[in-house]
């Protein structure tokens, strides 16, 4: 039965996970995308794969050579052996001389399907990639004629065994539908260049034929030795029954003026100007939640901010100890060269796999000012709320703004999705700049609706008197919550 088919990995556990386990055994399955996205770098990974596995692997080249293939691999660090490299040139066999590729024939055209077919039979080889169909297609007088031939081609592989991978450039003369419609399988490769950044990567299973799969985009990215998929984040499938906890930030008159801890699983937006102590104020609860034993994830995009606190830091690291298991886990965050997939992705990676229940981004204007682009940004990052919140863990989001909340602009919309907001601001008082905190919302319970002194210290921070009054050193205006 159709939705019984077998399935074989790829290499990338991820796209696995895409493919909801793997390619589909003894079937062929097209890899679409223009050229530089990555196809013949997934074809060697899928051999390598084989290979690692004790299958027989064939990698038949119609374009570039088998050295230049080497030199591919090479520069990822994967071993070849196992694997069989063939150069095969669209010419026909026999010394027959070549027809013109102005003028290719019925016959050229399918004896190079024969070729291409009869390696595979004489090598027996379990797992096959073809780079590329344009070198046949080169071949074809029209594309009845090119379609005619790939079922032909589909047919004998089937008959084979063999699973196989068809690269095929997107050279835009629309000929790509009849590959697809001809195909068991297709997977679009795509590479985005943006104004500034590392090239955006993503992929899309198109079809699947009798299987499953996780449709729409996912982000991925090539880095030297691995190819890498970030599967699109669905919360609704994701959910974490744990104790219940609440994240007090480890300063009483702030815990005060909130109305408590921070509740498990809510999520809190922190806004405020420049330099008024957003980072600080998120640290201190991370710091404090250290300190209750619990896992803490800290994405910064700005790695000076995070070093201009590293006093708090260093309590964090001094509150591990030495041997004992990292709590507080920091990921400096280089916006211009991760994708929103992979940003999710390392966020998952530490709730999924580390357990962490208290999650930081700082801040998320540095990360939206780059993924401008994309459309679907508050989507992502509604979805990424919705699963933290699901996975029960706490979320601190750190936003600069400067002037009063605007709701109809980012980063500030978001804040209608957050729990609470907790809003730091400078004020003047006696010709001196002086900075303000205050609650704006909060979800559950009450809190105080006080504007508060904030002043920023050594330990961390420390919250003085109503301001309009006279503001008395720290400390000297009790919290009555
Ligand atoms: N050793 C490597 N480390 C990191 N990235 C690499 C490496 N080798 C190639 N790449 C990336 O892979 C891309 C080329 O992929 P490739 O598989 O040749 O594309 P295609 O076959 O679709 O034309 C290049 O754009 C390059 O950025
Ligand atoms: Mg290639």
């Amino acid at each position: 039965m159709a939705m019984d088919l077998k399935r074989t990995v790829t290499g990338i556990p991820e796209l696995d996970a895409v493919l909801r386990g793997g390619l589909l055994c003894h079937r062929v399955h097209l890899i679409e995308g223009r050229p530089g996205t990555g196809k013949t770098t997934l074809g060697l990974r899928y051999l390598t794969k084989g290979a690692e596995m004790g299958e027989t692997c064939l990698y038949l080249t119609l374009s570039e050579s088998e050295e230049e293939l080497r030199a591919t691999a090479d520069s990822h660090g994967w071993p070849l052996d196992g694997i069989r490299i063939e150069e095969i040139m669209p010419v026909p066999p026999d010394g027959m001389p070549p027809q013109t590729i102005l003028l290719p024939t019925d016959s050229e055209l399918s004896a190079l399907v024969n070729r291409i077919a009869d390696r595979v039979a004489e090598v027996d080889a379990q797992r096959v990639v073809i780079d590329s169909m344009v070198e046949v297609r080169l071949l074809a007088r029209d594309s009845a004629n090119y379609r005619r031939q790939i079922i032909e081609l589909r047919r004998r592989l089937a008959e084979l065994q063999a699973t196989v991978l068809l690269l095929d450039d997107l050279t835009s003369d629309g000929r790509e539908f009849e590959l697809q419609s001809a195909v068991h399988a297709v997977i679009t490769l795509e590479q985005r260049e943006h104004s500034f950044g590392a090239a955006r990567r993503r992929l899309r299973v198109v079809k699947l034929r009798g299987g499953d799969f996780q449709s729409g985009w996912h982000d991925y990215a090539i880095k030297t030795g691995e190819i890498l998929v970030f599967p699109s984040l669905i919360a609704q499938e994701h959910h974490r029954d744990s104790q219940a906890y609440e994240i007090f930030s480890g300063v009483d008159s702030l815990d005060g003026l909130f109305g408590g801890a921070l509740g498990g699983g809510s999520s809190t937006m922190v806004i405020g100007p420049s330099g008024v102590g957003k980072s600080t104020l998120a640290l201190r609860y991370a710091l404090s939640a250290v300190q209750a034993g619990h896992q803490v994830g800290y994405f910064t995009f700005d790695e000076s901010e995070i070093t201009l606190r590293s006093r708090l830091v260093q309590h964090m690291h001094e509150d591990e100890g030495a041997g004992r298991p990292r709590r507080f886990h920091l990921h400096r965050i280089n916006p211009s060269r991760i994708s929103p997939g992979e940003f999710i992705w390392n966020v998952r990676r530490l709730v999924e796999d580390q357990g962490v229940c208290l999650i930081i981004i700082d801040s998320i204007n540095s990360y939206l000012d780059v993924i401008r682009e994309e459309k679907s940004l508050l989507l992502q990052m509604n979805e990424l709320f919705s699963y933290l919140s699901n996975m029960n863990v706490t979320a601190i989001i750190v936003g600069a703004h400067s002037a009063d909340l605007d709701t109809s602009k980012e980063p500030d919309a978001l804040s209608i999705i957050t729990d609470n907001i907790i809003s730091l601001r400078y004020y003047e008082q006696d010709n001196t700049v002086r900075k303000a905190i205050s609650i704006l919302k909060k979800r559950q319970g009450p809190h105080s609706h006080d504007i508060r002194a904030l002043h920023l210290t050594d330990a961390g921070i420390e919250i003085g008197g109503r301001i309009g009054t006279p503001d008395a050193p720290p400390g000297e205006h009790p919290l009555d919550s």
